[in-house]
């Protein structure tokens, strides 16, 4: 058994006029592939579900998605989360890789992910100038906004969620499969957080990069120096690839305003 993935990230539907939702419609129904993966930032956080039924129903193949910081806002974490869920055992080709376990793509990969969050674990998070929308948008990060130390306990929290959920389902991973898809929002590594064409930066960098969930995949890589890692990743809006080490190399995807396109077609044995 043998397929290919359409990869798309960011696509940021609240930013599309019809005319360009139409496209994007147009593009997902015509592609080949067997089934698509979604890195995240579907879109403003009160319309992300209505966009993933839409596109499940018009698809007509597995989704599976893992969800970015914009689709909470306007809401919480925990109840956005919960709703994503409940999509998901409504639409049965839907699929919510943070709530799911392994997923057997073929006899050789298999696919994991979680959203992901910047953790500030790394850049300058002590003087950054940056104050993500996220502070404001997000209830559970609007609750710390103004207190430093709290909110970085709050992002590693959610960075520590993130691998503690990966650092379950990659064992069993990697121990049946030779190809190892993960699928998160935010780059797991500095050298994978690209904006324009280099690395964004010291104090974009708490934001733009989840290292929990870095550790956890170099570690897993480790382990297990027969397998293959390939992280898919989005949130910096920029192109790039990085090979972190021998067996785990991280592609993470570009995002042109209003002008969604799939990433890559990713084949799978
Ligand atoms: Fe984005
Ligand atoms: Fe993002």
């Amino acid at each position: 058994m043998s397929g290919t993935a359409a990869w798309w990230t960011d696509p940021h539907f609240e930013l599309l006029s019809q005319a360009e939702r139409r496209q994007v419609f147009h593009t997902w129904n015509r592609s080949p592939a067997d089934c698509a993966i979604v890195t995240g930032d579907i879109s403003h956080g009160s319309t992300t579900l209505g966009w993933l039924r839409q596109l499940a129903e018009a698809f007509a193949r597995p989704i599976y998605f893992v969800l970015g910081n914009h689709d909470f806002y306007g809401t919480s974490i925990a109840a956005q989360r919960l709703a994503a869920r409940e999509l998901c055992g409504e639409l049965e080709n839907l699929v919510y890789l943070s709530s799911s376990g392994v997923v057997s793509l073929s006899s050789a990969t298999v696919l994991v992910g979680h959203d992901g969050w910047g953790d500030m674990r790394e850049g300058d998070w002590q003087h950054t100038w940056i104050r993500p929308p996220d502070l404001n948008e997000i209830e559970e990060l609007r609750e710390v906004a103004h207190d430093r130390s709290a909110l970085q306990a709050r992002l590693r929290q959610l960075g520590d969620e993130a691998a503690e959920h990966l650092g379950r389902v990659l064992p069993q991973a990697l121990a049946g499969w030779e190809q190892v898809i993960v699928a998160t929002h935010v780059p797991p590594f500095r050298e994978a957080s690209w904006y324009e064409g280099e690395n964004s930066g010291e104090v974009w960098l708490p934001f733009f990069c989840c290292r929990a969930v870095g550790d956890v995949l170099r570690a897993e890589a480790e382990r297990y120096p027969g397998r293959q890692l390939s992280v898919l990743c989005g949130h910096c809006h920029g192109t790039g690839e990085a090979q972190i080490c021998e067996n785990l190399r991280v592609l993470t995807g570009g995002a042109e305003p209003c002008s969604p396109q799939v990433q890559r077609l990713i084949e799978f044995v």
